[in-house]
């Protein structure tokens, strides 16, 4: 068992959409023996089918909205990559996906740097402590100086940086990058098809100036001591403090830098990580089996009208048909399908070992958050919902449609598609979201699945925020006073509906012992 913990790296992939995220996803697969040709799943005609892209909406728009597991073997490692949407108006998702993780690899695009979703998508590692490498991609293109661009990864995401990979120039005189964790260079062999071999030479050996000429050696030889002379040594523990982030250079595109950046990666990056729980600390090694649901997508085969919940196991052993028990349901439940997932397929597994991510067939007994044990009752914490930035009236569009719409929405929620408040003034149904793709997808679905037809009426709201305060009777006075902007979250619990920034600050200077708190973990 603590063998199986110990090989198990689980990460995700997170970048600014067309940074490169997708492609090397691609090519770590390739190097896992899940695809036989580089370009298999990234070519554009396939990128629509791909297994990433489940739901019919992704086909139509070819934006990757749920988020997938994939997972293969690696030389003695098993790798599970938790694949996140691109899209912005899906953060929320990629939000949970990073609760799910021991660590991230995040892809900057070496032309453009730092850009604003790695910006908020590193906010999240960072509130949890994840461990981060950092790959800048697309050294093949023209893009800016190294040095530069690590000063703003170190500004923009505030976390400490050290290359473990050296770029020799870029653009059309790319010549490849000298391994420094590795202490071997790397020379570019432009290749989007084979896996690149490696000419491996001594940095101090004259076969170096062989390879890439008198100018570019002494350059070379010169950055590397800046890089030493600028950086700390790399010590794995800072990075497993996420205490610093070891950054590699390479062509996602190219197969060049790929296999270097997964070396380090499968020796370095954590296994499973002990879990909080409510009521205790979860380690991976202990005996019984917990898990929590941090994903659930509908409709994967649009044939059978089924749900997957994505279960994280956190301790112990899963077993297939073994009695597990629904924590928030108290009731048991076994599992006679679990399902892992690889590139092109899934199948049906016997056991799981911490790390690793099983697909549930569910017909909707799971909500976001659930917790599966042997029998305790633990609640996993660090499921944070977000204040949404957008918000729009549901309103029903065929009366007699009803149930279905209510059953819709419901379900929906349950899955974390979007957030629901009712206001408790008038009791309509208030939908939150990150971005207006949100609203289409739910429209879609709930027409599409449950066949209900809906309507959205504007509403201008600046945030939720979820109030509570030590001081009931203030508490009651300040709900009375905004009666008209106070609503329930689907737990009930009291959020106040902000129509503006200047209104929010007010009521947080006139109710001075009222908290509020624009994510509802608290
Ligand atoms: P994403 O998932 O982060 O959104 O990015 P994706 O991998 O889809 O890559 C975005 C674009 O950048 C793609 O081009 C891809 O081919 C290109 N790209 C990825 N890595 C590299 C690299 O190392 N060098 C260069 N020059 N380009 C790279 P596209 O035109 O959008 O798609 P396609 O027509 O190439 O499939």
């Amino acid at each position: 068992m603590l063998d199986e913990i110990k090989r198990r790296r689980t990460f995700a992939i997170i970048s600014h959409p067309d940074a490169g995220k997708t492609t090397l996803t691609e090519k770590l697969l390739l190097f896992g023996g899940q695809i036989q040709v580089a370009g298999a799943v990234k070519s554009n005609k396939i990128k629509k089918t791909a297994t990433s892209d489940w739901m019919e909406i992704e086909k139509q728009r070819g934006i990757s909205v749920t988020t997938s597991v994939m997972e293969f073997d690696y030389r003695d490692f098993k790798v599970n990559i938790l694949d996140t949407p691109g899209h912005q108006d899906f953060a929320e998702d990629t939000f949970r996906t990073l609760t799910a993780v021991d660590s991230v690899i995040i892809v900057v695009d070496g032309a453009k740097g730092v850009e604003a979703q790695t910006r908020k998508l590193m906010e999240v590692c960072r509130m949890r402590n994840t461990p981060v490498i950092v790959f800048i991609n697309k050294m093949d293109r023209e893009g800016r100086d190294p040095f530069d661009l690590l000063d703003e990864i170190e500004a923009e995401l505030q976390i400490k940086v050290r290359p473990l990979s050296w770029p020799i120039e870029q653009g059309l005189r790319f010549k490849g990058v000298y391994n420094i964790y590795e202490g071997k260079l790397d020379l570019y062999q432009p290749s989007k098809q084979v896996v690149t071999e490696k000419v491996e030479i001594d940095i101090d050996s004259e076969e170096l100036e062989h390879n890439i000429g008198e100018q570019l050696a002494e350059k070379l030889r010169m950055d590397l001591e800046l890089v030493d002379g600028v950086y700390p040594e790399f010590d794995v523990n800072d990075y497993l403090k996420a205490e610093i982030a070891p950054v590699f250079f390479g062509s996602a595109l190219n197969n060049f830098g790929v296999q270097e950046l997964l070396d380090c990666f499968v020796e370095i990056a954590p296994s499973p990580r002990p879990v909080q729980a409510e009521e205790r600390v979860v380690n991976p090694e202990d005996e019984k089996f917990t898990g929590f649901i941090f994903k659930i997508t509908a409709n994967i085969d649009p044939n059978h009208r089924s749900c997957v919940a994505f279960c994280k196991v956190c301790s112990g052993k899963f077993v297939r048909n073994a009695p597990y028990k629904h924590v928030r349901h108290g009731k048991t439940m076994r599992f006679s399908s679990p399902t892992q997932f690889m590139a092109q397929k899934k199948s049906t597994i016997d056991e799981a070992y911490p790390g690793d991510i099983i697909g549930l067939p569910d017909t909707g007994n799971f909500k976001i958050g659930d917790t599966l044990t042997e029998g305790e009752e633990l609640h996993f914490k660090g499921l944070p919902s977000f204040s949404p930035e957008m918000f729009k009236y549901i309103e029903n569009a065929d009366p007699m449609k009803t149930k279905q719409l209510n059953k819709g929405i419901d379900q929906l929620m349950d899955e974390g598609v979007a957030q629901l408040f009712v206001n408790q003034f008038n009791g309509r149904k208030i939908i939150g979201t990150v971005g207006q793709l949100q609203f289409e997808v739910i429209q879609y679905r709930l027409l599409n699945e449950y066949n209900a037809a809906c309507r959205w009426e504007p509403l201008s709201l600046y945030k939720a925020c979820w109030i509570e305060s030590d001081n009931a009777e203030e508490l009651e006075a300040f709900k009375k006073r905004k009666y008209q902007f106070m609503a329930k979250d689907r737990e009930g619990r009291d959020v106040f509906l902000a129509d503006s920034n200047y209104v929010l600050q007010m009521a947080q200077m006139d109710f001075k012992s009222i908290k509020f708190h624009f994510t509802s973990e608290f």
